[in-house]
């Protein structure tokens, strides 16, 4: 299903109409039905106007009693016939806009997830989450409101157009002179609008993306008392969009007004030639009345008409803003799957750089680990530790040189294989807003209870579990606030565990321990490196000790490797930081 939208939209995106068309079409039986009762609508309409004339000729010049009767059941039939096919035309258009949001937020959803980190990159959660929400929002009503406008409306004026044109033919004529006026106007309106309305849903996407981050900061924007500076942001934003909404709104209604004044002056013109035509004998009182309730009765359609323009230019904008998330690349892979692996990474002349940054984040990275190796990496802040970890994730595939896996090249692998063979504790721990069992079965979903408290027993995170309120099933809050710092390590570390990856790769978190927590994850950590190739981005005295090899990274180059005897030896930057972070000095020799 997404790969068809996906096709298409490629495809045809070029033709708006047509997008439009390739999302209803997917409801044809509803849309059929739909353009059959507007059909049914609209000849009821001009059934309306038609009946004018016999029943005023009949009534009013002939006196003809039994018109009394028809007149009161005829108009009671055609306004119930016309209510239930309004109804049946709204519900039916109403459906679809519906359907078509739903499986367009479905596939939105399946779309983000695919998108490499460089598109995150690029833009702010803020610009993606009110693309879902709000341009896809927009659709919903416009789709089934401009639609269903369109089929009802214009054949409505079809069906009026012609009682008008039977009735009198030069009266009609002249009537119609001033649709290309309107279509004028509302031509130009049309284009402005787009434009605006473009920018109105970008204004929006900052309003949302504030709000986003004032919840994801509220803690920092409390202890830093930065609630004036935020709220200073967020007006500027709600300003500024307000001032375009307001701007869409004059649009629309210019162009109302102008249709307005146009028509105004039409019927002025059409009144006096009409009663003309009366006064010399030359058209009945009925038929004049017929014709005029038939352009009346056109007025409304056509001023709506006239809208569908601005309406579909606003499509337009929210549908081109989606598309770009749905024509966004997604992330490069190949198609090497491999059931087992043994943990062998080696980087050829690895170079990388961030897109839109000017230094290289790793640069000319050669190395060499071996199945089943700890390695710890080591490195001023900055330096590059964590890029090159993502790297073995692929997370982003534009670097420059060779990183092999097992012998093959890593963008030969399927990403989802790869990375099934590996587990992460990321420096930033993101838990999910669920119970502590689940956060642990995201590691691995088909887990039974017995593995996921081995695992948790693994990383030292049974203990504390248990002494929570509902043991496993208590819920742990967005991001995990529930928890320590600690705590949270440990939990993701089960969470890494219960994958029983071949590759570990742990990104220490800079924030310092207690004793005893350092010990708990210090021995977890022993208890499950056996047997897995282990990166570990290492602060810790204890876990740098442990390593087979320590890698000392520095501006992105790796420029020291060796036991931490050796390197403490030589000294430089691996003796600077070991120094600066246990408050030797340079010489002294840690116990
Ligand atoms: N997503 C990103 N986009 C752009 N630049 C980035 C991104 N992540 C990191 N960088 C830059 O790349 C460089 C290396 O960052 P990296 O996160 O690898 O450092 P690190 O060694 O892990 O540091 P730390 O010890 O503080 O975690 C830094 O200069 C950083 O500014
Ligand atoms: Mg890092």
């Amino acid at each position: 299903m997404r790969d068809i939208f996906k096709e298409e939209y490629a495809r045809d995106w070029k033709n708006d109409v047509n997008t439009v068309w390739i999302l209803t079409k997917q409801h044809l039986p509803r849309l059929l039905a739909a353009i059959v009762c507007s059909i049914l609508l609209s000849s009821i309409n001009g059934s309306i106007a038609w009946f004018v004339k016999p029943s005023v000729d009949n009534l009013v010049l002939l006196k003809n009693k039994s018109f009394l009767v028809f007149l009161p059941v005829g108009i009671l039939l055609l306004f119930s016939l016309k209510g239930f096919f309004s109804f049946a035309n709204n519900f039916l258009m109403s459906s679809i806009g519906a359907k078509i949001v739903k499986s367009l937020r479905k596939q939105f959803f399946e779309k983000m997830l695919f998108l490499p980190f460089s598109f995150y990159a690029r833009e702010s959660s803020g610009s993606v989450i009110s693309r879902v929400m709000n341009d896809v929002g927009i659709l919903e009503s416009l789709i089934a409101n401009t639609t269903k406008n369109f089929f009802v409306y214009s054949t409505t004026v079809f069906a009026l157009g012609f009682v008008a044109l039977y009735r009198n033919l030069n009266l009609a004529l002249l009537s119609f002179a001033i649709i290309p006026l309107i279509a004028l106007v509302s031509g130009r309106l049309g284009r402005r609008m787009k434009r605006t309305s473009s920018r109105t849903r970008m204004l929006i996407s900052n309003v949302t993306h504030i709000i986003h981050e004032a919840i994801a900061g509220i803690r920092v924007i409390k202890s830093f008392t930065l609630e004036k500076e935020m709220s200073r942001r967020n007006d500027h934003s709600i300003s500024e969009h307000y001032r375009n909404v307001m701007r869409e709104v004059r649009i629309n209604e210019f162009t109302g007004m102008f249709i307005d004044i146009i028509a105004g002056t039409g019927i002025a013109v059409l009144t006096w030639y009409g009663f003309y035509l009366i006064v010399h004998d030359r058209l009945s009182l009925g038929e004049f009345l017929s014709f005029v309730v038939a352009v009346m009765m056109m007025y409304d359609p056509l001023k709506k008409l006239s809208r569908v323009n601005n309406d579909f230019q606003m499509i337009r904008a929210s549908l081109h803003r989606i598309k770009e998330i749905f024509l966004a690349p997604e992330e490069k892979e190949g198609e090497v799957e491999k059931k087992e692996l043994a943990g062998d990474i080696v980087f050829q002349n690895v170079s990388f750089q961030y897109p839109d940054h000017k230094d290289s984040a790793l640069e000319g990275i050669d190395l060499k680990i071996r199945p089943g190796e700890t390695i710890a990496i080591v490195g001023y802040s900055g330096a590059g530790k964590s890029t090159l970890t993502d790297l073995i994730l692929g997370f982003w595939n534009d670097y420059t040189g060779t990183i092999t896996i097992d012998g093959t090249d890593l963008k030969d692998y399927s990403l989802r294989n790869l990375r099934s063979h590996i587990g992460v504790v990321s420096q930033d721990i993101i838990l999910f807003d669920d119970t502590v069992r689940n956060n642990i079965l995201f590691g691995k979903p088909s887990s039974t209870n017995e593995e996921t408290i081995e695992a948790a027993k693994a990383a030292y995170a049974h203990e504390f579990i248990m002494n929570m309120p509902n043991g496993y099933d208590t819920p742990i809050g967005e991001r995990g606030v529930k928890l320590s710092g600690g705590q949270k390590q440990r939990i993701s570390l089960a969470r890494a565990i219960i994958k029983n990856p071949k590759i570990l790769i742990l990104d220490e978190a800079t924030s310092s321990l207690d004793t005893d927590s350092e010990n708990k994850i210090q021995k977890a950590l022993e208890g499950i490196m056996p047997g897995r190739t282990t990166i570990i981005i290492a602060h810790r005295l204890s876990t740098i000790q442990k390593a087979d090899r320590i890698v000392v990274m520095d501006r992105g180059e790796i420029i020291q490797q060796g036991s931490h005897e050796e390197l403490f030896e030589k000294g430089g930057v691996y003796r600077e930081l070991y120094a600066m972070q246990f408050g030797l000095t340079s010489s002294q020799q840690p116990q």
